[in-house]
């Protein structure tokens, strides 16, 4: 989609955000559904998908290398795969949009497989880096025909007729490099291993095993894991419930501690500890998470209900990040609105996001009155209990950037307006009617 007219969009001081809410599935499960499904022999069958951008852009980029992927109904969508390998060429660019997870995901897919494809996508994601994907593909067997400068998209690329297995100790901690040298290794004869310092999300072994391959995982350092895959398994169609999106929680969730007299019910969040580094980080602050119900349906899952209380400032360890990668803006917010100082650490990751992220948020900051201090990766948030608001916010085609501004003038002393508000649609297209039916004055 070509966003070419922005849609700025300004949050004004509300009353309470109260009722009962389900936010959209989870995006990396939604990529993760539609691509191994693609990769399947049969039919999987999925419900609650994520329906935005994104993952629509998957669906287009599976049916352009021969899957046959239909809607069926609201979230609910069906997958014929064409087996491991088994991808055809595609006769046109394929077009991720801004997703950085369906582009660098379909990479390690098409990775083992004997066609060409070009990969492309929207102006922030030309700027993201590629190359600490395409290095260990490379190894594989994945040969690199063109690139723009720095490796960057769009590229050509020409999967591997006889992909190679390899052992990868991954530089950074990215879930989308894992699940690429993982999708690669799927074609590859032998086991496929890739060692991460800092365990990352694990919605690819999770899915890989429910489709019937064969993977261990095993503890790796204080922090880490090996995970190792036998190449070559038939794949197996297996139904997929997605569950609603705990990074997209994320933004209802602090709005409602933050806004006075709040009283949120929000349903059937995915609760995976790699996924719940925010909701921890929150109790440490002194919010009151009250798990009301939790249930096991594929994933863990749990009915939260939230209330407005007294936060305060905490230091937020390096090693959590991957856990709640995603929701460092939203956390800046709380911790501006809470009292005394929060300190997050070694978010060197958040710069190379759908914006660089940590510049983003400090704009965000600056512009409504929150002091703060960047020292190296860490950003420091110097809470008052309350927020002036009155800024505007450029939000540099980052979703998340745009939510957080939001939720911010929620609960500010002035509204706070967001330059363009259009790639909300690509995480959780219905954000602003939730918002509103909640009673937040957007
Ligand atoms: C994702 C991994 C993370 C995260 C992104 C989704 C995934 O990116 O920020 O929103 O689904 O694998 P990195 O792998 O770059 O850390």
């Amino acid at each position: 989609m070509k966003h070419s007219n922005p849609s700025p969009l300004t949050a004004r001081r509300s009353g309470p955000l109260s009722g009962r809410a389900r936010v959209p599935g989870d995006k990396s499960i939604s990529h993760r559904a539609l691509i191994l499904g693609a990769l399947t022999v049969g039919e999987t069958k999925i419900s609650g998908l994520l329906e935005g951008e994104d993952v629509v852009n998957t669906a287009k980029a599976m049916r352009a290398l021969g899957a046959t992927v239909e809607r069926t109904g609201p979230g609910s969508w069906t997958v014929q795969g064409v087996g491991v390998a088994g991808f055809a060429p595609p006769s046109a660019a394929l077009d991720f949009g801004n997703s950085g997870t369906g582009c660098r995901l379909v990479m390690g897919a098409v990775a083992g497989c004997p066609i060409a494809a070009t990969f492309d996508g929207d102006a922030s994601l030309r700027k993201r880096p590629m190359r600490r994907i395409l290095e260990p593909l490379q190894k594989m067997g994945l040969r690199v025909r063109e690139t723009a400068d720095g490796g960057r998209l769009p590229v050509r690329l020409e999967g591997a007729r006889d992909p190679i297995p390899i052992v990868y100790e991954s530089p950074v901690p990215s879930a989308q490099l894992k699940s690429a040298i993982l999708l690669a290794g799927l074609a590859a004869p032998g086991e496929t291993s890739v060692i991460e310092a800092e365990a990352t999300r694990d919605h690819t072994e999770r899915m890989l095993m429910h489709f019937g391959a064969t993977l261990r995982i095993e503890p790796h350092g204080p922090h880490g894991r090996r995970i190792t895959l036998v190449g070559q398994p038939e794949l197996s169609p297996a139904a997929v419930v997605v569950p609603a999106d705990p990074s997209s929680a994320a933004f209802p969730l602090v709005a409602a501690l933050i806004t006075p007299g709040s009283d949120l019910v929000l349903e059937g969040v995915m609760t995976n500890p790699l996924r719940t580094g925010l909701f921890q980080t929150l109790r440490e602050m002194g919010a009151v998470l009250e798990i009301l119900d939790s249930r096991d349906e594929g994933e863990e899952v749990a009915d939260f209900r939230v209330r407005p209380g007294e936060l305060r400032g905490v230091d937020v360890p390096a090693e959590r990040a991957p856990a709640m990668i995603d929701e460092y803006p939203v956390l800046a917010v709380a911790a501006g609105f809470a009292e005394g100082t929060t300190r997050m650490r070694g978010l060197k990751e958040l710069r190379v996001k759908e914006s660089d992220r940590l510049a983003a948020t400090a704009e965000m900051l600056r512009a409504n009155g929150v002091e703060f201090d960047i020292e190296g990766d860490d950003l420091i948030v110097h809470g008052r209990g309350r927020v002036p608001g009155g800024g505007t916010v450029v939000t540099h085609m980052d979703h998340r950037i745009a939510m957080s501004a939001l939720v911010m003038g929620l609960a500010s002393e002035r509204p706070v307006t967001v330059d363009d508000a259009a790639f909300i649609v690509t995480s959780f297209p219905d954000f602003v009617p939730l918002m509103r039916r909640l009673g937040g004055d957007l």
